[in-house]
């Protein structure tokens, strides 16, 4: 650890809010070795809302923070981050490994029998290149429907799990998908394999739900590795996660999504705060 409580070279990890979390845990299971700092901007969230522009500059904020307090490598562990600055951030940082996310239409794209693939993202995500790309690329010879799950992010940050209204929400949105004859669900943003078994029991007899984050995991090993940037120690890793929201409801919230210990090393909660556009750790 260094003198502000961080560990010293360590995994970043950012979202908009505890969206993220859900790629977090993958990357804990996977590389239990690791040191991790996530930061979870929840003094913007939703990202999903707001102009590529606004976006892009948030995630400056958030990296220049982690790369000043010692990241190795950078996870944008958020779909409408990664939509609106993941090209941005390499052409910023060219030294710094980058591992962004997209909606994963390749998979789905593979495994389709329908030839009929449901995105459900925010409408950050779906307006930049990433995605247009990403059809381009993978889903040439598919029918991808996509749909933006409005509320959806919002009702996450609250802790609105399995309450009805909710439920209604969901079944409002994935109708459409539904209709359109989609047997594969992509889930485009981070928050939502936290609402993943009631969107199972949804759609779950009519479409195979997939989450990006195990994926995302295996590539930050694979980059890891490739960089030659692996923990050198056998303990268990630390693990430090700020908000730019509060610190008490953020560790609640940590306690909510993840039931069963998925940490065995270190691990609090502490609070950051943007002042003049730059993000700080509250001491
Ligand atoms: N969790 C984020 C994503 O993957 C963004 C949610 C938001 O803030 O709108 O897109």
């Amino acid at each position: 650890m260094t003198h502000c409580g961080l560990p010293s070279r360590f995994i970043g990890v950012f979202d908009s809010g505890v969206g993220g979390v859900s790629v977090w845990r993958e990357i804990a299971r996977q590389l239990p070795h690791e040191d991790v700092v996530y930061l979870g901007d929840q003094a913007h969230v939703p990202y999903g809302l707001r102009s590529l522009d606004e976006v892009r500059s948030f995630s400056e904020g958030v990296v220049r923070f982690l790369l000043d307090h010692g990241a190795k490598v950078i996870v944008i562990a958020c779909n409408a981050a990664s939509a609106a600055s993941l090209y941005y951030l390499r052409n910023l940082f060219p030294e710094v490994p980058f591992v962004g996310m997209e909606p994963a239409v390749k998979p789905a794209a593979e495994r389709t029998r329908t030839g009929v693939v449901g995105v459900i993202a925010t409408r950050t995500t779906f307006q930049g290149k990433l995605f247009a790309s990403l059809l381009q690329r993978y889903a040439r010879d598919v029918r991808v429907v996509t749909e933006v799950g409005s509320g959806l992010v919002e009702a996450v940050e609250a802790g609105a799990l399995d309450t009805p209204e909710t439920e209604e929400l969901l079944r409002k949105h994935l109708a459409p998908l539904v209709e359109a004859g989609a047997d594969q669900l992509v889930l485009g943003c981070t928050h939502y394999p936290f609402l993943r078994s009631m969107i199972e029991r949804i759609v779950g007899d009519c479409m195979a739900v997939i989450d990006p984050a195990p994926a995302v995991a295996r590539q930050t090993a694979c980059v890891l590795a490739r960089e030659g940037l692996e923990a050198g120690y056998p303990r268990a890793g630390d693990h430090v996660f700020c908000t730019t929201g509060d610190v008490a409801d953020f560790a609640a919230m940590l306690e909510r999504l993840l039931p069963q210990p998925v940490l065995q090393g270190n691990c609090e909660v502490r609070a950051a705060r943007w002042r003049e556009g730059r993000l700080e750790l509250v001491e």
